[in-house]
């Protein structure tokens, strides 16, 4: 890196102001607070609406121009000297059904700070500097996940994420039309529209970095997922008068199912892991044998031919399974491993490993994710990468989760080194 640039990027970090990142962070998480300290803020819930409004005045008063495209992910920009494809950071703001106050709304937050830092420093960049809060990134009450990202690579996908239907009937496209009529003050903008790079910083939510002591990491890709829905057809039936052996019981067939995977999983590759989360039961009664239950698969392997081996035996074990109802299988989700790109990689490096040593700490770890992320789509778009910080006792997707004040600074820190690097 040149030393006018390295000079320039180091006056934007500086410019990163702890408190104000604690406050946004603290505002944000006031959308859809629980008592417990987390967050419920699913996609395009009322919640998750009026979260998405904060947003926007908070980038209109940093001077940004505010568009949002037809998957409703939101663009903040802050307009460069030439008229070159912008550098894009960001993440999500929509939560799991319990998640806490970091998860997406802190990378969103840093983008936006990375913005506050470069007006505050005076620091004007060749290119532009964007910053985006992505739609449905969790994917739990409208799957799949990481809807927005996909569909700004991938606009013709949006076709049928618009079917997708949440727990009481409202499709994808209904929630998001209403999130897009209450933007309409909001330039619309094109999907998939050039971009230079991506750098997304992200809460680590495992514990490596714990582990390690230190507080940035490098993330150098993302692990394989595949979700599946598995549908057990039984015969609902009286708890008191149906004898044990004429029984098509749903919820003993899947539960059943559940432990051989599990226990498959294992052998088939020591870091697959396998979640089955979500469960639907019918007629959910305490004297009625369920007739039907839906259960969700959630596979995940850094390689892809053990999610293959894995997809083989989950596929056998529900469609063959021994008893008298019927089950069958469907795979709505599947991402490849992702590897980041060595170029974006290296400036994240060198911001990391830099801001880690001003603060007195080692290098950077490099290490992949476990989680997948928005970073995994627009890797397919353009140069990306991603930063972590780490994840008190390495919990997420909870209300307790939790980062350090320390770290959570030194992540927007970096990343405003790494942004400002890509961008002037
Ligand atoms: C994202 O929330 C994931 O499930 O990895
Ligand atoms: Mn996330
Ligand atoms: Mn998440």
């Amino acid at each position: 890196m040149n030393e006018e640039i390295a000079a320039i990027a180091w006056q934007a970090t500086s410019a990163v102001d702890h408190d104000r990142v604690q406050s946004r962070i603290a505002e944000l998480a006031r959308f859809g607070g629980r008592s417990d300290g987390g967050v419920a803020r699913e996609t395009l819930s009322s919640v998750d609406r009026a979260a998405r409004r904060f947003l926007v005045e908070q980038a209109r008063a940093l001077g940004c121009d505010v568009a949002v495209d037809d998957c409703g992910n939101l663009f903040f920009r802050r307009p460069g000297t030439e008229a070159l494809p912008p550098v894009l950071t960001g993440s999500h703001a929509d939560t799991q059904p319990v998640g806490g106050k970091l998860d997406g709304a802190y990378g969103v937050i840093a983008g936006l700070e990375v913005i506050a830092a470069l007006n505050d420093a005076g620091i004007r960049t060749r290119r532009p500097v964007e910053v985006v809060a992505w739609t449905n990134e969790e994917g739990c009450r409208f799957g799949p996940g990481a809807m927005g990202s996909s569909a700004f690579v991938g606009a013709a996908d949006l076709t049928e994420y618009r079917k997708s239907t949440d727990g009481h009937g409202v499709t994808f496209g209904e929630a998001l039309d209403e999130a897009l009529a209450e933007m309409a003050d909001v330039r619309r903008c094109p999907m998939g529209t050039p971009l230079s790079a991506y750098v997304e910083l992200h809460i680590e939510q495992g514990p490596v970095l714990e582990q390690a002591g230190l507080p940035l990491g490098v993330v150098t890709g993302i692990q394989g997922v595949r979700w599946y829905r598995a549908t057990c057809l039984g015969q609902a039936s009286h708890a008191g008068t149906t004898p044990m052996e004429r029984r098509a019981d749903a919820i003993v067939a899947a539960t059943g199912m559940v432990q051989r995977l599990n226990e498959a999983a294992a052998q088939v590759h020591p870091a697959l892991r396998v979640t089955m989360g979500s469960w639907v039961v019918e007629p959910n009664s305490i004297n009625t044998i369920a007739g039907k239950v839906v259960f969700t698969v959630d596979a995940r392997c850094p390689d892809d031919a053990a999610l293959d081996r894995f997809e083989e035996i989950l596929n056998r074990t529900v469609t063959a399974w021994d008893w008298r109802g019927e089950a069958t299988l469907d795979r709505f989700f599947c991402k490849a491993p992702t590897i980041f790109h060595a170029s974006v990689l290296e400036v994240v490096a060198q911001a990391c490993d830099e801001v880690s040593k001003q603060a007195g700490f080692d290098a950077a770890v490099r290490l992949s994710s476990g989680a997948f992320h928005d970073a995994m789509y627009m890797a397919q778009h353009c140069p990306s990468a991603m930063i972590f910080v780490p994840s008190i006792a390495g919990i997420s997707h909870n209300a307790a989760e939790a980062t350090a004040p320390e770290p959570l600074t030194l992540g927007v820190r970096a990343l405003a080194h790494a942004v400002a690097s890509l961008a002037l």
